[in-house]
């Protein structure tokens, strides 16, 4: 079995402990035939933040760039300021390494409650593919007149052709892939620059793919419309800023952070891809064994698929779904009363050998 170079950056709060059952349950796949990996555990958090005034090491980029793959837990603790110690390290890392694709399963699994009563695991199926290096959120504006009555700030999205079609042809790829439709969400109705760029680089690439279905609709309508009918949705292509906020929505439809996972990914694969639970350190119940790792689990799973060990994906999911459909083994963000570790040995248990 082929071995792997994986890096961990387990963060503050629950990372470690939901980092630490992500890596009990890749031992389990390997001790059934699963690919097997050589871990580096890099320590960089924000207690390494408070020690030594930076939240990675120096040559950080160079050492994550020998590695495969890296498996993030979350970052954020009350002693360093939020954007030093997310855009230290998880913005960090998706910027140098250009990672153009936020990628997120949206799936109500079997024995799971959504809040929406009309949601069903046949009708919640979406893949979710946020664009991730540009767009809304470079940072690029200003101040103006500060503390002064006329402050001004503004604060300018930046998008490019080759920016959207490179993102959108992931996109069409994966609903070939995957048989499902795609939705590119847009405003051109309001935001007539930006947005029209987006729809005629969408339109241009949709031509390559003239076997996948397809439509745009207006971010406005795709929030009420995925509230009322999932079901109508596969591929959900968005911007930075549209998807993030769609990508919550679609956490929620799904059951909540304990469930939603992420990988942030270069398709061209010049630089390591980064999975990572949607949640951050939930400080409120860190330390008590408590964290939900399906979040984790499915982020391991989404990185095997990446890694072309799509048999050992398909396991994890079915070990998660086992466990969901049969047994009442549960944190207690999903209602139950186990611990982290129950659900880890379950998961392990149930996983299918190879
Ligand atoms: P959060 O996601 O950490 O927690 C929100 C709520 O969901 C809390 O009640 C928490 O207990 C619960 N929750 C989250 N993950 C859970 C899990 N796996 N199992 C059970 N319950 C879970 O968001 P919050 O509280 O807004 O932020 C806490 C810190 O995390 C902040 O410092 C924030 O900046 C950081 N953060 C980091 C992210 C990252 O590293 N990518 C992403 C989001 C927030
Ligand atoms: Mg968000």
């Amino acid at each position: 079995m082929p071995g792997f170079r994986l890096a961990t950056i387990a963060g503050d709060g629950i990372g470690p402990e939901v980092v630490g059952a992500g890596l009990e349950l890749l031992d389990a796949l390997a001790g059934r035939g699963g690919p097997s990996f050589q871990v580096t555990e890099l320590p960089w958090s924000s207690r390494y933040y408070l020690r030594h005034g930076r939240m990675m090491d120096a040559d950080g980029l160079e050492r994550l760039q020998e590695h495969d793959a890296i498996l993030l837990g979350a970052l954020g603790d009350p002693s360093v300021p939020d954007h030093i110690a997310v855009r230290g390290i998880v913005i960090r890392i998706r910027q140098a390494f250009d990672l153009y694709v936020n990628l997120r399963p949206v799936e109500l699994l079997p024995g799971v409650t959504s809040p929406l009563r009309r949601a069903t695991p046949a009708n919640v199926r979406m893949l979710m593919v946020r664009e991730n290096s540009e767009g809304e959120y470079l940072g690029i504006g200003g101040r103006a007149h500060q503390g002064t009555e006329r402050e001004a700030a503004f604060e300018t999205a930046y998008f490019t052709r080759a920016g959207i079609e490179r993102v959108a042809r992931y996109a069409f790829e994966r609903a070939r892939g995957e048989g499902m439709r795609l939705t590119s969400i847009t405003k051109s109705n309001a935001l007539v620059h930006s947005m029209g760029l987006w729809d005629e680089s969408v339109r241009r690439v949709a031509a390559e793919y003239p076997d996948v279905g397809w439509e745009s609709m207006l971010v406005d309508a795709a929030a009420l419309h995925l509230v009322r009918d999932p079901g109508r949705f596969g591929v959900v292509l968005a911007s930075n800023l549209f998807g993030d906020i769609l990508t919550d929505l679609g956490a929620a439809i799904a059951g909540g952070l304990g469930l939603a996972a992420s990988g942030n990914i270069d398709p061209q694969r010049r630089r390591p891809a980064m999975f990572e639970p949607v949640h951050g350190s939930a400080p409120d119940i860190a330390g008590q064994g408590i964290a939900n790792p399906f979040a984790t689990f499915w982020s391991i799973a989404l990185m095997l698929e990446h890694l072309g060990e799509g048999a050992s994906a398909k396991a994890v999911l079915a070990a998660m779904r086992q466990v969901l459909r049969e047994t009442s083994i549960r944190t207690p963000d999903l209602g139950g009363r186990s611990t982290t570790r129950d659900v880890t040995r379950a998961v392990c248990e149930a996983l299918p050998s190879a």
